[in-house]
């Protein structure tokens, strides 16, 4: 009988209604959410002002060491090679430490200057100019800082690499699953500082390392944004934790690394999933495909910085003894892997 009333139905009527809201709406959406990101990008990022805040000085000083270190690692580094991108960095970190003092990441930056002097002294080029600002800097680094010795380059050794790799990775992979019910035992942020740490390994452009973890244990700020998410209905109480994952404009310059903070941001997301599984514990990524309006009612409960881009949220537990997982049955390696 039911069946019968619902094909009297006239759907040649009612859908059309809601497709057409559905078409005005994104219609009007769309362009006017590209244009909040793009206006926020070009206020937020280093293009138009490299040194605005400390954070784009620290990227701006990071991206050009990193630049050294890695010229140091190629089998025959020139002499002299990058000396414009030493002296801006020079510069660079000279403005910093008047600005903000020295932290870890200067203090890099002058272990991996000096390393490049002495690369150079060492094949010919003795750059004394160079060497006086150096040690000028040195001069000025606090004793806190004085142990930091990271920085340059590394030796390593293949044999070193493959005794770590001959674990069952395909096994780990395999066995991770998104997780929508948890055990009722309160997860220890030691274990969630562990697997941030590890997920601190991922690769980022430049090694800029721009994503952040918050951790909404305010149950007010986690059910704000858990209502502006859509994925969590009839599970939202089951995880301990809920982590929020993201990135920060500040980071990125110019248009073409616009999209810059989404793909690190959703790297370390993917990292920070791999280690929570490593560590014992289920999670499950949440979207955070929201408009501008749910990104301005997330930044208003969390009280984020206006320049960070939302990533994901991912819901962190105890695994139960017995659970059900949804299969999310994968494609065949044919239909990914093309070769050209
Ligand atoms: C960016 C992202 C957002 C996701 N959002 C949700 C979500 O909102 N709710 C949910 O239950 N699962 C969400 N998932 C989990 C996916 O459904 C799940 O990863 C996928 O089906 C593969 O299953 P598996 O993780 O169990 O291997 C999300 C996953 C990703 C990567």
């Amino acid at each position: 009988m039911s069946n019968l009333l619902i094909s009297k139905v006239p759907v040649k009527y009612t859908q059309p209604i809601g497709d057409t809201y559905r078409f005005f709406r994104e219609l009007l959406n769309i362009p006017l959410d590209y244009l909040f990101d793009s206006l926020k990008y070009a206020w937020f990022s280093s293009t138009f002002k490299a040194t605005r805040s400390q954070r784009a000085l620290q990227a701006l000083i990071i991206r050009l060491y990193h630049g050294i270190e890695v010229g140091l690692t190629y089998e025959n580094p020139r002499p002299g090679f990058g000396i414009k991108v030493v002296n801006r960095l020079v510069n660079y970190l000279g403005k910093y430490e008047k600005k903000y003092g020295f932290d870890t990441q200067a203090k890099i930056a002058l272990n991996v200057l000096f390393q490049y002097y002495n690369f150079n002294k060492k094949n010919g080029i003795d750059n004394q100019p160079l060497f006086k600002k150096l040690n000028d800097l040195q001069k000025r680094i606090p004793v806190s800082l004085q142990e930091e010795t990271r920085g340059g380059t590394l030796s390593i050794r293949k044999e070193d690499i493959e005794k770590t790799t001959n674990i069952d990775f395909e096994s780990f992979v395999m066995s991770r699953h998104s997780i929508r019910q948890f055990a009722s035992k309160p997860v220890d942020m030691d274990l969630i500082r562990k697997a941030v740490r590890m997920a601190l390994r991922s690769p980022s452009a430049c090694n800029r390392q721009q994503a952040r973890v918050y951790v909404l244990d305010d149950p007010l700020v986690r059910d704000h944004v858990l209502t502006a998410q859509n994925g969590n209905r009839g599970w939202r109480d089951q995880p301990d934790k809920i982590l929020l994952v993201t990135s920060n404009y500040e980071y990125y310059k110019e248009s073409r690394e616009r999209n810059g903070a989404y793909i690190d941001g959703s790297l370390f997301a993917m990292s920070l999933v791999w280690a929570l599984h490593s560590v014992g514990l289920g999670s499950c990524c949440l979207n955070l495909n929201v408009t501008r309006n749910g990104v301005l009612k997330i930044k208003k409960a969390t009280g984020i910085r206006p320049s960070e881009v939302l990533i994901m949220l991912i819901a962190v537990g105890h695994l139960p003894e017995n659970l059900q997982v949804a299969a999310s049955t994968r494609r065949e390696v044919e239909e990914v892997l093309h070769v050209l």
